[in-house]
């Protein structure tokens, strides 16, 4: 049977376990040197745990995986490996707001998109980064289709794929060079470890990434690895029940709260693309209330939502993001869904929200 007509759950499961005499999982290695005349020599420059991660990882996305400290420095290595002084760069106007935050301070010319389009020419830009479902919004664009326009006018195209996870979406297989992830969120799916990747179609840009991390210095550690490693091999389980929790969340909002967004909603604006180009949808939906106000009431009238500026966890979470700056309502909430009991979610929400 080929990789891919396997199912998600063995394909994660697989990917993370070791073969006959091996620990059952890949074990942290913290030497800082090794013998040589193996493969490893210094820790910064590769080791066995970096190396179990990104075979997993890459073997699920279909490239050449590099692992990185967090999502933030997958993106930045990104960023400065590609790009030079005075070239452009197309970036999302409604994504993740660290990564303008950084392209601000380069000397790039940066043009702005928003996710759902319209897309400027891509004439005599070097790099286009997508971000789809875009965060927080939701929004989705077209891959493929933006891929083919990149390459016709000799750009790269990347994706940040954190909302999506490497289950949700395949990046590469549709046309883009690179993708970028924050496997703080669903990958590593505890709360409890910064990390990110980057997946590159090509060996020749991988080895340029995995060289400048070696430069930089900027590496994850080997606990924080296997952590990432161990979340990993549940993301499938996890993202079936969360996504459960968002569908059913959708069901109980929909027309009771405004600007209720799940791209995995047949009502959603976004679906048919995303049904299209995505393998299966996830947790992560997005709604608004009248004011900041009203969101904090929701949150402590709740029982099992918290509050708190990540997503992908075991725990409901939700998040105001105009308090951080994003270009959004005052109340727009982005809700995460957790692995709780999808009726006990659902009557908590509703009950904190005043539906019941
Ligand atoms: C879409 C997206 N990309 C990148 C990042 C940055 O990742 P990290 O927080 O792991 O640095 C985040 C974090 O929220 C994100 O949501």
């Amino acid at each position: 049977m080929s990789p891919d007509e396997l199912g998600d759950g063995t394909r994660v499961v697989h990917a993370v376990q070791g073969g006959p005499g091996d620990p059952f999982g890949a074990q942290p290695v913290f030497a800082s040197a090794f013998h040589l005349g193996g493969q490893d020599t210094y820790a910064r420059s590769g080791n066995p745990t970096w190396r179990s991660l990104e075979t997993a990882l890459g073997s699920l996305e279909g490239g050449e995986c590099v692992v990185f400290p967090s999502g933030m420095a997958a993106i930045s290595t990104l960023l400065r490996t590609v790009l030079s002084t005075g070239d452009t760069l197309v970036l999302p106007s409604d994504g993740y707001f660290l990564s303008r935050k950084f392209v601000s301070e380069m000397d790039v010319r940066v043009v702005e998109a928003p996710t759902a389009g319209p897309y400027p020419s891509f004439d005599g830009v070097k790099l286009v980064l997508l971000e789809t479902p875009s965060n927080p919004g939701l929004d989705i664009c077209d891959i493929a289709e933006l891929a083919a326009r990149a390459h016709e006018a000799g750009a790269l195209l990347a994706v940040d794929n954190t909302t999506a996870t490497p289950l949700g979406q395949r990046p590469l297989e549709l046309g883009a060079d690179v993708v970028v992830a924050s496997d703080t969120k669903a990958v590593a799916g505890h709360s409890d470890v910064l990390f990110g990747h980057v997946t590159a179609a090509s060996p020749e840009l991988a080895t340029r990434l995995r060289d400048a991390r070696t430069l930089s210095g900027a590496i994850p550690g080997p606990f924080e690895t296997w952590l990432v490693l161990r979340g990993l091999g549940t993301l499938d389980l996890r993202l079936e029940r969360q996504a459960r929790n968002a569908a059913a969340l959708y069901e109980a909002l929909s027309g009771k709260v405004s600007g209720l967004r799940w791209p995995g909603a047949e009502q959603d604006p976004a679906y048919l693309l995303a049904a299209q180009q995505m393998r299966r949808f996830n947790g992560v939906l997005t709604f608004e209330l009248s004011d900041a106000a009203a969101v904090e009431a929701f949150i402590e009238k709740s029982r099992f939502v918290s509050a708190a500026t990540s997503f992908g966890g075991l725990h409901s979470t939700a998040d105001r993001r105009a308090q951080w700056g994003d270009p959004v309502p005052e109340g727009l909430v982005r809700f995460s869904a957790g692995c709780e009991d999808t009726r006990d979610l659902v009557a908590d929400v509703s009950h904190a929200l005043g539906l019941d």
